[in-house]
């Protein structure tokens, strides 16, 4: 459960999510909006549906000083609380009609500004952060010509309008990802294989016994097989599909039940077998979450098709729909399902992956 009082920064794009983190979790919402009437307005939208945890934080992201004032505002407001989390929502551009300097202040200083003002009021446990970002940022990429100057936007970064403005905001998410980077001692082996109902038992008891009292901060679901290592159908939708379904059973109750997350790894592959299934009725049933026995329905029908190139995707889009069933289940962790591009590994060596393991980290 969120229980801990949670602050939005900025207005109507705001009310939907707003609304259900207050109706549906049980958040408290500061709702950041720089001009009060609008904001006010927003608020009571918000208040009409989801009862009265919601109040207004009167807030101009492209001020320091109005930010500045806003956290103190919270501050006071807090007292010894913290904040479950902060959502840089705040943006311009496009049909605002708004300059240049305007739009790389507002979507690109503006999240920072917001953030340095408002980290120490953050969990530092289990707090988090949400950039919205803007699909016109891989967009602006694209059409850099060079690889030189291309790669300066794959990188964390210290500091031409909308699109350069979008980007600039998510490398600076990912710069902060990567200052715990892995290294030195803090890494053990765990011997599990996600195929066996009998090895995620022993494993799950071996790290019951070495955790004590702690809790994991997050479970990766990332082993699967298929494509280059030639595995049968039936051991791919068995690794891929039920895999990542044994393990969080398995593993659920050594999760912070406050913050902890749950990633599992799909790939494009899933999508692409939606694509090729031919009626849109049958379509629909993969773009929704799937109770266990309808799993267990579809990976039949995929094992009929004894293909293992409908194993490997049919494996990943069932496991997108596992993972929505199971976000459903648990709206107190943080589970999704991501994909890494495809990356020269094991597993497409040889079949045109050229990027390399660093690149689907990134991803
Ligand atoms: N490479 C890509 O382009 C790409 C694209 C989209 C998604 N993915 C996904 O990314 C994940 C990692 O794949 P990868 O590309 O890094 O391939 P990889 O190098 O071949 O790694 C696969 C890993 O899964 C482990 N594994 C397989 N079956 C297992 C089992 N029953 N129990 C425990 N571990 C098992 C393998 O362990 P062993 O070495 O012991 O076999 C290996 O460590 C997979 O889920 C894959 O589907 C990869």
């Amino acid at each position: 459960m969120m229980t801990q009082p949670l602050t939005s920064c900025i207005l109507l794009a705001i009310i939907a999510i707003s609304t259900t983190l207050v109706k549906d979790h049980g958040c408290h919402v500061y709702l950041g909006s720089r001009d009060v009437v609008k904001g006010q307005k927003a608020v009571d939208e918000v208040k009409k549906t989801a009862g009265d945890a919601v109040e207004l934080l009167n807030i101009d992201v492209s001020s320091d000083e109005s930010v500045q004032s806003a956290a103190e505002a919270l501050t006071a407001k807090l007292g010894t609380e913290k904040l479950y989390g902060l959502v840089n929502n705040a943006g311009t551009g496009i049909m605002h009609n708004t300059p240049p300097t305007e739009i790389l202040d507002t979507n690109t200083r503006g999240p920072r500004r917001v953030t340095d003002h408002f980290l120490p009021l953050i969990n530092q446990d289990c707090g988090r952060i949400v950039n919205l970002g803007s699909g016109a940022g891989p967009i602006f990429l694209e059409n850099i010509r060079s690889k030189k100057d291309k790669q300066r936007f794959l990188e964390p970064m210290i500091t031409n309008a909308y699109n350069v403005s979008k980007i600039c905001g998510s490398v600076t998410a990912e710069g902060r990802r990567r200052v715990k980077k892995t290294a030195g001692d803090a890494v053990e082996l765990l011997n599990i294989d996600v195929s066996s109902e009998e090895s995620v038992q022993s494993a799950a008891e071996a790290l019951t016994a070495k955790l004590g009292s702690e809790k994991l901060y997050g479970l990766v679901n990332n082993a699967g097989t298929g494509v280059m290592h030639n595995t049968l159908p039936t051991e791919i939708l068995d690794t891929n599909t039920r895999g990542p379904r044994r393990v969080t059973n398995n593993f659920l109750a050594l999760i912070n039940q406050d913050c902890g997350r749950i990633v599992n790894l799909g790939s494009g592959g899933g999508p692409n077998f939606v694509k090729s299934i031919p009626t849109n009725e049958d379509k629909q049933r993969f773009l929704e979450p799937m109770s266990e026995s309808q799993i267990e329905d579809e990976i039949k029908n995929i094992l009929n098709t004894n293909d293992g190139r409908s194993a490997y995707q049919g494996s990943k889009a069932l496991l997108a729909c596992y993972t929505m069933e199971l976000a459903n289940e648990h709206p107190n962790l943080m589970i999704s399902i991501v994909t890494p591009g495809y990356i020269k590994t094991a597993m497409t060596i040889g079949a045109g992956a050229t990027k390399d393991r660093m690149k689907g980290q990134l991803a």
